[in-house]
């Protein structure tokens, strides 16, 4: 099978900043573990990259209690971002990823700008191509306020990573915001090479039965994921395409081809697959075989040809 029709450039074209993907299909983070969890499933060579679970600069239990929550078409997470921490990710994880070649989005999250400053110097030091950073953590320094909900904190933050790190700096936004349009172009102005989108939405499950002549009453409060979100994110991923000229990355609620087609049309230059990994754990590789399938019998030649006649056919 001709993978290599593929093969995906994301180029800031300002900057010339390249990331090439072997295939347009990114394994989301948080769903995809940090390099090998899904190579009993699937050939990881099909895989664009892996982003990794969101690293902090120290470990992470992450919360207590009820961490996933099932709702119609998706879920709600609130997993707290448990995760190894960046020490011991650059000493256990990084040599497998190098070791078996995969390719990676370094995905980070930070409670300060600090934090997020010294994990790009990390990043940098340990020659890492490519850098999601994830917005949606709370500001302790300014309120709580999530930095990626108001664009001049975004700008500063954007711009203090980018002084640490030159390469491909992926800036992942947060869809709970009624503006995404001015933080898309925050980020692009501080300097990221590639918007990711979207982050979970903010949810609340509730589980109430009659039982026994009481009621029995469960609500977890998460990031709502899954293609229940789906329109959202396509509303997003548009209004982030027609505000800046950086690729952008398109997620939420992708599970099948045509959901790649219409992703497209809305702007997405590649794809990132979350939730729908824990339904089907092959669905990664099987959605870049079908989509090299479909592309071999309507003689697309490569990757751009189809995206130009999605766009302006
Ligand atoms: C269980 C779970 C954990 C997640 N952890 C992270 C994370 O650590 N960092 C991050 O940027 N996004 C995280 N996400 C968000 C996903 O990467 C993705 O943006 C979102 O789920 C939307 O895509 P989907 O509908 O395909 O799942 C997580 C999502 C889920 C379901």
């Amino acid at each position: 099978m001709g993978i290599e029709k593929l093969k995906t450039v994301l180029k800031n074209e300002k900057t010339n900043n390249t990331l090439i993907l072997k295939t347009p299909i990114i394994g989301a983070s948080g769903t995809y573990g940090y390099n090998i969890e899904y190579a009993d499933f699937i050939n990881l060579d099909y895989l664009g990259a892996i982003s990794t679970k969101g690293i902090t600069l120290e470990s992470r239990l992450g919360n207590d209690g009820d961490r996933i929550f099932e709702v119609q078409g998706g879920m709600i997470n609130r997993i707290g971002l448990e995760n190894v921490g960046i020490e011991n990710f650059i000493k256990e994880k990084l040599p497998v990823l190098k070791e078996k070649k995969i390719d990676f989005l370094l995905n980070i999250a930070g409670n300060t700008i600090e934090d997020y400053e010294k994990l790009a110097l990390i990043a940098s030091q340990n020659e890492i191509k490519a850098l999601e950073v994830n917005v949606s953590c709370p500001n302790v320094k300014q309120g709580c306020l999530e930095f990626g909900l108001n664009p001049e904190s975004l700008f500063s933050l954007t711009s203090k990573i980018r002084k640490n790190y030159k390469g491909f700096l992926i800036v992942k936004l947060s869809p709970n915001t009624s503006d995404i349009k001015s933080l898309a172009m925050a980020a692009e102005s501080g300097g990221a090479d590639c918007i990711s989108a979207i982050n979970t939405l903010r949810g609340l499950g509730v589980d109430i039965k009659y039982i026994g002549n009481k009621f029995i009453k469960k609500m977890v409060q998460g990031g709502l994921s899954g293609s229940c979100i789906k329109p959202v994110a396509l509303y997003m991923v548009n209004q982030i395409k027609n505000a800046v000229k950086i690729p952008v990355i398109a997620m939420g609620g992708i599970c099948k081809l045509s959901d790649l087609f219409e992703f497209i049309l809305a702007g997405a230059d590649a794809f990132q697959i979350g939730t729908a990994n824990f339904q089907t754990p092959s669905i990664c590789t099987s959605l870049a075989l079908e989509l090299c399938e479909f592309m071999e019998k309507n003689n697309f030649y490569d990757f751009e040809t189809l995206k130009g006649a999605i766009l302006n056919g």
